[in-house]
């Protein structure tokens, strides 16, 4: 099962489920998303959800607060 990403501005891409999370799918797809720590802690992966829903892999994050 795969899911369809837009990025506001005109970037798409899809992530398949068994790539788990988004940065992960991000990085396959040859984008450079902002981020520096890729483990929760500094938040600079943070993003405004438009549309649809996502699940967080640890909602406690603290570069999530
Ligand atoms: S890259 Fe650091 S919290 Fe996401």
């Amino acid at each position: 099962m795969k899911f369809q990403i837009s990025i506001e501005g005109g970037a798409a891409f899809t992530v398949a489920v068994e790539e788990d999370t988004l940065q992960r799918g991000t990085l396959r797809a040859g984008m450079a998303l902002p981020h520096e720590c890729s483990v929760g802690g500094c938040g600079a992966c943070r993003f405004d959800l438009v549309e649809g829903l996502m699940d967080s892999v640890w909602p406690e994050a603290p570069g999530l607060s």
